[in-house]
């Protein structure tokens, strides 16, 4: 017998991501990081408390010692069924928005209990992100060139017309140069491997890979998205300091194993939404008029596949009579 469908939390999820980005988007351009971030996390907290679900944090703003709210392990919601792991990042590219950058954003995501990879310790992971097509022809290890061919041949154009999505850090000059070596195009941005990874999984956008390493609480989040999108994300962790390295060892992790995306999120039951704040390639940012802001988000759910661009009309007058959060 067919299944019935269930309730689609990206549907609930999605008010989250849009309070967190209409409360940091008066923060653009202003300079201060803190502050826009500081805003996210005020309002997407205070959203979580009208979600009926059993969550907990998973990925969050860090160990409940240095993040006040949150934080990894704190319970949101109001604490009825589903149990879930959740996965927010308030503001995803605080350096773009304080700086009036493209593609920051802010994200959440949820999945049943248990079944979100918990980064502990480790703050850097490797991320090789393709889409649908070329999810088969993937390795994390294979040479930078054959990598690139591959991918070209499963997308049917050649390696000239390819765009490799790559954060601009000095870890990635090798990188940088093998992929020009092999004759395929660069986007290169400061900040931003979620926005990333979301467009080397959506054929309508010009990316067509990512690589590199980048966060990894910002890997598992992707993941939640790519699995929902039937794209790959292969990633190892790979901790940039002495000390990281240390407290991985320590957690008795091996450093040495390829996760999948089905390793980063192991159940397709999961959501996950993503508004824009700063306006980017894929998601438009936070946008006023007289009497309305306007934003817009992309929710997905895994295990329909079921991808939305929603874009909402928040009447400001109305908001501000009702909401305990500044708008
Ligand atoms: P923040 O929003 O926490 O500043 O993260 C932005 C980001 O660019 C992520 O997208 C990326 O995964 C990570 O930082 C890379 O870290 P680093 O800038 O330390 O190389």
């Amino acid at each position: 017998m067919a299944e019935a469908p269930e309730k689609n939390l990206a549907l609930d999820i999605v008010r989250i991501t849009e309070a967190a980005a209409l409360a940091s988007a008066r923060w653009l351009g202003c300079g201060d990081k803190a502050a826009g971030d500081g805003a996210a996390v005020e309002a997407m907290r205070n959203s979580f408390a009208t979600l009926p679900i059993d969550g907990t944090i998973i990925i969050g703003e860090g160990a409940k010692d240095n993040a006040p709210m949150l934080y990894c392990g704190e319970k949101v919601g109001k604490g009825v069924a589903p149990a879930l792991d959740v996965a927010v990042d308030p503001v995803e590219g605080t350096n773009l928005l304080a700086y009036g950058r493209p593609n920051a954003i802010s994200v959440v995501a949820v999945a049943p209990r248990g079944s979100m990879f918990d980064p502990g310790p480790s703050y850097y992971m490797q991320k090789l992100v393709v889409g649908r097509e070329a999810r088969d022809v993937v390795e994390l290890d294979a040479p930078i060139r054959d990598t690139l061919a591959n991918v070209a041949k499963a997308l049917k154009k050649s390696v000239k017309d390819l765009v490799v999505f790559v954060l601009d850090k000095p870890r990635h000059q090798r990188l940088i140069t093998e992929i020009r070596d092999a004759g395929a195009r660069i986007q290169l941005q400061t900040d931003g491997d979620v926005a990333g990874a979301l467009m080397a999984v959506d054929p309508r956008s010009e990316v067509d890979i990512m690589m590199g390493t980048g966060g990894t609480p910002e890997g598992v989040l992707a993941a939640c998205a790519i699995k929902g999108m039937d794209g790959q994300m292969l990633a190892r962790l790979d901790p940039q300091s002495y000390v990281e390295k240390e407290s991985i060892n320590e957690a008795g992790i091996d450093l040495r194993n390829t996760l999948t995306v089905n390793d980063l999120v192991r159940s397709d039951d999961c959501f996950f939404a993503a508004t824009g704040i700063s306006g980017g390639d894929f998601l438009h940012g936070v946008r006023y008029s007289a009497r309305h802001a306007v934003t817009h988000s992309i929710v997905l759910r895994g295990k329909t596949g079921t991808l939305r661009y929603v874009e909402s009309y928040h009447d400001m007058d109305k908001l501000s009579k009702l909401s305990a959060v500044r708008y």
